[in-house]
């Protein structure tokens, strides 16, 4: 994982420096920590001519004005602003003449910083700045700290270096995390588990946010708590245009009702090596690359995505391809580089894309995708076979024939799994999840699940949802009617119900045999077979039926056998 590299970005603005190339660097971030860690690292630069004295250090900030650091009576550092250094009244460019006269004093290093908008004063001054050979010559050197290059026209940022320090690392985030506890909650020791769950879940947060973060956690929660965290990533996230960031879910596999082997499969292949990475280095193992899964609508594809999430205490990011489709290839182009690059900054995330099938089509069929689509399809079968990605793809698809085969070629994923109908147990255990976990309803003792599960032969878990749904609302609509606020939902209600739906049972088992039949197609994974182990048959077996009546003895009281875990 991207995990332990340490950030190493000061090493690089040094050789560029020494590189010659230009005396004016770039540095693409507004976090704070970043310009920070310069000016208290100087000795790191210390190579470069004239860095180690604190005079030659001259700093101009957007709101501070122009300034150095200078030692008091006391023997203690205080700022000091230069005579014509304000940035009051004017902003910036009252106090670019000064700059200037600093400048060609030689041998200074200007950290700029705090600038969100340039002008053409500043424009010029900054190209005047870095072309000129008098100040290469008397090693001045400039850094500048801005959001992204784009705040400068192309002329002027052409003659500049660019270096993009990341937004956090691992072992930054962790030191940042540790420290904040220890000095807000110094009496609680927080776990090298949480710790880990904490740095993995904060990925792509910059030092300064994730600092903001941890600190209102411990000030609101007085813990670390990862809701919190996830939440505030969320909000930072959420501005972007080109992807969504979906909201931790509440419930991992245990809101996923059946499917054990296919949960296990997940658990074995994509989870624990992502927990893992130790042991996975210590096996060859590459972090796993993808995942595609297919099935019939309704059957808990998108669901079993976001609850690996979950599992995996990782954000998702929701590629949604249509959001990114411009006209033209550039402008389309441009957009799914920026997807990458979040993805990249964010590592280890889930770039997940839903509904596949719209826009990975095969080339030559009757959908023929345009140009621009075929494009950014192109660009992400490159992207995932990368070598170098450390994101986790996952796809979902109920028209897996559309998908183009390129994007099952090794080393873009690792698996495409089929998500069937449910089986008895997995409609079993939808049905308990959504009365009894992800709702707690009012239940009467009679429901008799085995008959329920009987005659839910081939509805997807999103019918079974629908069930508990319409039957609580037709029984509360009853309730208020009568404003007895005592109402029970009982087994004559879920029946009443169930007849008014309408599911095509002949449709569903033929779209059930080709699920099936494309498993050894498209996977070579015998072991994925088992989630069709019990699908068809219409009788209950007796260890489940044994299974059923238990759990009908639970359901409807206080608390049910159903509280205990699924797996
Ligand atoms: N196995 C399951 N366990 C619990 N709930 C389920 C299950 N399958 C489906 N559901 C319920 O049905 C809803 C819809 O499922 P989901 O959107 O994941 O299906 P899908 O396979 O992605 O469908 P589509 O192909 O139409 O996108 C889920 O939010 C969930 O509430
Ligand atoms: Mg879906």
């Amino acid at each position: 994982m991207n995990g332990d590299k340490d950030s190493n970005w000061i090493d690089e603005l040094r050789l560029q420096f020494n590189s010659l190339f230009s005396n004016t660097i770039l540095v693409e971030t507004t976090d704070k920590k970043r310009n920070e860690e310069l000016c208290q690292k100087k000795p790191k630069i210390m190579n470069i001519k004239g860095a180690k004295r604190k005079e030659n250090w001259i700093y101009l900030d957007g709101w501070e004005g122009f300034y150095y650091w200078k030692k008091n009576d006391k023997g203690e550092l205080e700022q000091k602003q230069f005579k014509n250094g304000s940035v009051s009244k004017y902003g910036i460019n009252e106090a670019l003449p000064t700059v200037s006269d600093e400048l060609y004093k030689g041998n200074r290093i200007l950290v700029v910083s705090n600038i969100f908008k340039s002008n053409d004063h500043f424009n010029n001054a900054i190209r005047g700045w870095s072309n000129s050979d008098t100040l290469r010559d008397r090693d001045t050197k400039i850094v500048i700290f801005a959001d992204d290059r784009s705040m400068f026209p192309p002329e002027v940022w052409t003659h500049m270096k660019i270096i993009k320090p990341p937004k956090s690392t691992w072992k930054e985030r962790e030191k940042t995390i540790r420290f904040q506890q220890d000095e807000l909650n110094p009496t609680t020791k927080i776990g090298d588990k949480k710790i880990t769950d904490v740095v993995r879940l904060t990925a792509g947060m910059n030092l300064d946010q994730l600092e903001s973060a941890v600190i209102k956690s411990i000030i609101i929660e007085n813990e670390i708590k990862l809701s919190v965290l996830s939440k505030e990533k969320n909000e930072l996230f959420a501005k972007n245009p080109v992807i969504d960031l979906i909201d931790q879910p509440k419930f991992g596999f245990e809101g996923v009702g059946g499917y054990q082997s296919l949960k296990n499969r997940i658990r074995d292949d994509v989870i624990l090596p992502l927990r893992h990475p130790e042991f996975a280095k210590r096996y060859c193992m590459k972090s796993p690359r993808g995942i595609l899964l297919y099935g019939p609508p309704g059957t808990g594809k998108t669901l079993l995505v976001k609850s690996m999430a979950k599992e995996l205490n990782m954000s998702i990011l929701l590629l949604r391809p249509e959001n990114i489709l411009g006209k033209y290839v550039g402008e389309s182009e441009k957009s799914m580089r920026k997807v990458f690059e979040i993805a990249e900054a964010m590592v280890p995330c889930i770039v997940f894309i839903d509904e596949l099938d719209r826009f990975s089509k095969r080339s030559g069929g009757d959908n023929v995708s345009s140009h621009v689509e075929r494009e950014l399809f192109s660009m992400l079968l490159e992207k995932l076979g990368d070598e170098n990605r450390e994101w986790f793809f996952a796809g979902a698809t109920n028209n897996i024939d559309a998908i183009d085969p390129a994007l099952r070629r090794t080393g873009r994923i690792d698996s495409v799994a089929p998500v069937p109908f449910p089986d008895e147990e997995a409609r079993m255990e939808i049905f308990k999840i959504h009365t009894t976990v992800k709702r707690k309803l009012p239940l009467k003792n009679d429901i008799d699940i085995e008959r329920i599960v009987k005659e839910t032969y081939m509805w997807s878990g999103s019918d079974i949802e629908q069930l508990v749904i319409r039957t609580s609302r037709d029984v509360m609509k009853s309730d208020i009617k009568d404003k007895k606020h005592d109402l029970k939902i009982g087994m004559d209600d879920f029946l009443r119900i169930l007849n008014t739906f309408n599911i095509p049972v002949d449709k569903n088992e033929g779209l059930q045999s080709n699920v099936k039949d494309k498993v050894m197609e498209y996977t070579n994974d015998k072991r994925l077979m088992h989630v069709f182990e019990h699908a068809q048959d219409s009788h209950v077996s007796k260890s489940k039926t044994e299974k059923a009546k238990n759990i009908t003895k639970g359901l409807g009281k206080k608390k049910t056998i159903w509280d205990d875990k699924n797996e």
